[in-house]
């Protein structure tokens, strides 16, 4: 069996090696039509909630892109066009690597000692932003390109290619890039569950004006450039962005739009990553400025919890070193920012080396925040329903090697090789548990999984 796989794989390797780079194709006729091209159909549109007023924004929406060094965004035809019309804040920086980890810390305000892009369910005694958010009746929805149903809890998911009809099926959605979803705070909740959402979901939202007030938006696996180039993405970016900005459901004059990407593309240098603020909320004179204060991904919490007067998860989000709010909500909210240059601009391209929960060669528990933390916002610590506050850092056990002891720490998903919402594995085949989320080709489907794996990352790679 191995060996007739292999000669599968041996001969499709010419067909894939003659294959072009992709060429980008819109997924939609236009960024605010629905498209038959993603999976899942519109499921209705969220109800208004009433708006809560922000000191300086009344909406904040985050656009992830992948993988790309600072100097290669800031050459691409997009970020060039884009930049006259934003904030460009020159010294943002990435948290850690790989991908997984950021998309982690930006909601929770950590990553967990977390170094690979592996299935983790952070359990629901640790909060997101979204507690912050809720706790002030503030909106919020996460939109996720390709992604099929509200709240999907699969790994990842197929569908077909749109960008060659005769390529296999193509996977592109992952769990990896979707915050919330990471979370059993959320995903526990029912109500939460459906405000993480699809891009069909997206059209029939802007188009009914119920966009909510915070938002985080991962375009697909090409279209973000993860699978393909800055340039792919640029093209995705000239196709999808002027028709967002141009519509006042999406983008109105108290709209702050942050473009950045999840981390840099070469590990050997530090973790600096092109952010423009865009939108029709960014004051008219920073419009073609550059800002050169040193933020990370905790500063677009703590930039949130300073607008709304949130409470904080009392995380990396207090740390006032790596969350500086953004210098035009800082002055007027009167946070003062830590100035950080040169040497003590923090190493964030260092991986897999940090104890924590999600570090099985280091592990340690989830321990309780600090309580007496003091984030941007003012308020005090917010204390999730489940969470044992005495359970503090300093009384929790040392690092454990788990992987030494043949172990995987507690959260690894999924629960007992299941996809949540998804049909069980068959007995047969290994690494079948991707339910309806990984049909891949239809002619691979014979192959074990070790050799789907490498045929995907070869599809992946080069026939596109
Ligand atoms: C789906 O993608 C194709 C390109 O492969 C495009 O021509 C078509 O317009 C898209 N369908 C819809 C409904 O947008
Ligand atoms: C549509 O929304 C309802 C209610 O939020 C949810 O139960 C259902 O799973 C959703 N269906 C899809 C296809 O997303
Ligand atoms: C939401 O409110 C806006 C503005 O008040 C209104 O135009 C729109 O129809 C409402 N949408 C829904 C889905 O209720
Ligand atoms: C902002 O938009 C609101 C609602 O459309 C409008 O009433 C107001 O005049 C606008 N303000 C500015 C400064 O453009
Ligand atoms: C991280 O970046 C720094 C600064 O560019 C560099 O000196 C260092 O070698 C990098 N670390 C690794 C592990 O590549
Ligand atoms: C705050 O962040 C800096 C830079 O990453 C780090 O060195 C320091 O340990 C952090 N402090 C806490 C209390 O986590
Ligand atoms: C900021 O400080 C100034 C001067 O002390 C004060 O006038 C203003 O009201 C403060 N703004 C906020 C949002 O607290
Ligand atoms: C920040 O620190 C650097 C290095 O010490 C210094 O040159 C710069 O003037 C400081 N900037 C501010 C705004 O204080
Ligand atoms: C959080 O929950 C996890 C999983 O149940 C548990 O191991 C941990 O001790 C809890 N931590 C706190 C601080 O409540
Ligand atoms: C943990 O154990 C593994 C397997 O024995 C080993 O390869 C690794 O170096 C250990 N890591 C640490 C930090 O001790
Ligand atoms: C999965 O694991 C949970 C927690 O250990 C357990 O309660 C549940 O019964 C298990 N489900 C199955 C189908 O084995
Ligand atoms: C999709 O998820 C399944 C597990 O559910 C995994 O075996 C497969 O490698 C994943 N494919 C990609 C391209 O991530």
């Amino acid at each position: 069996m191995f060996s007739q796989s292999l000669v599968l794989l041996v001969a499709l390797v010419p067909a894939a090696l003659a294959a072009q780079a992709p060429v980008f194709v819109p997924p939609a006729l236009t960024p605010l039509s629905t498209s038959t091209n993603y999976t899942g159909a519109t499921n209705g549109t969220l109800s208004n909630q009433t708006v809560v007023p922000g000191k300086v924004f009344d909406r904040f929406i985050q656009i992830w892109l992948e993988n790309t060094d600072y100097n290669d965004a800031a050459t691409s035809q997009a970020f060039m066009e884009l930049k006259s019309q934003g904030l460009l804040l020159s010294q943002y920086y990435a948290v850690t690597h790989p991908s997984e980890p950021n998309y982690a810390a930006v909601v929770g305000g950590d990553f967990w000692g977390m170094g690979d892009d592996n299935w983790y369910n952070i359990p629901s005694n640790i909060s997101t932003v979204i507690d912050l958010l809720e706790d002030k009746s503030i909106s919020w929805a996460s939109y996720m390109e390709n992604m099929p149903d509200d709240g999907f809890q699969g790994f990842n998911f197929t569908s077909p290619n749109y960008l060659n009809a005769s390529a296999p099926d193509y996977t592109y959605y992952v769990r990896k890039h979707n915050p919330p979803i990471l979370y059993d705070s959320v995903v526990s909740v029912p109500e939460r569950l459906a405000r993480i959402r699809n891009f069909n979901d997206l059209v029939a939202d802007v188009n009914a004006s119920a966009i909510p007030q915070w938002l985080f938006i991962t375009p697909n696996m090409v279209n973000d450039g993860h699978d393909t180039s800055i340039d792919f993405a640029s093209e995705w970016l000239e196709f999808w962005l002027p028709t967002m900005l141009a519509d006042p459901n999406f983008n109105d004059n108290r709209t702050i739009i942050l473009l950045t990407f999840d981390e840099n593309e070469s590990y050997n240098i530090n973790n600096r990553i092109y952010t423009l603020v865009l939108g029709n909320g960014l004051p008219a004179n920073l419009k073609g400025q550059e800002d050169d204060t040193y933020y990370t991904h905790y500063s677009a919490i703590s930039t949130v919890q300073a607008n709304w007067g949130l409470k904080s998860l009392g995380r990396q989000d207090t740390n006032k070193t790596v969350s500086n709010v953004f210098s035009f909500v800082a002055s007027a909210t009167n946070y003062t920012n830590m100035n950080v240059t040169g040497d003590a601009v923090p190493l964030t391209n260092l991986t897999t080396v940090f104890n924590g929960p999600l570090n099985a060669a280091q592990y340690v528990p989830f321990t309780a925040p600090n309580m007496n933390a003091s984030g941007a916002g003012g308020q005090g610590v917010f204390v999730a329903p489940s969470l044992n506050t005495s359970f503090t850092a300093a009384v929790a056990p040392g690092p454990v090697n788990l992987t030494a002891l043949g172990e995987v720490v507690p959260a690894s998903g999924p629960p007992n090789g299941t996809v949540p919402g998804a049909p069980a594995p068959t007995t047969s085949g290994s690494g079948g548990s991707g339910g309806s989320g990984s049909s891949g080709a239809l002619a691979l489907a014979a192959v074990p999984g070790a050799l789907t794996l490498a045929l995907g990352a070869l599809v992946g790679a080069v026939l596109l």
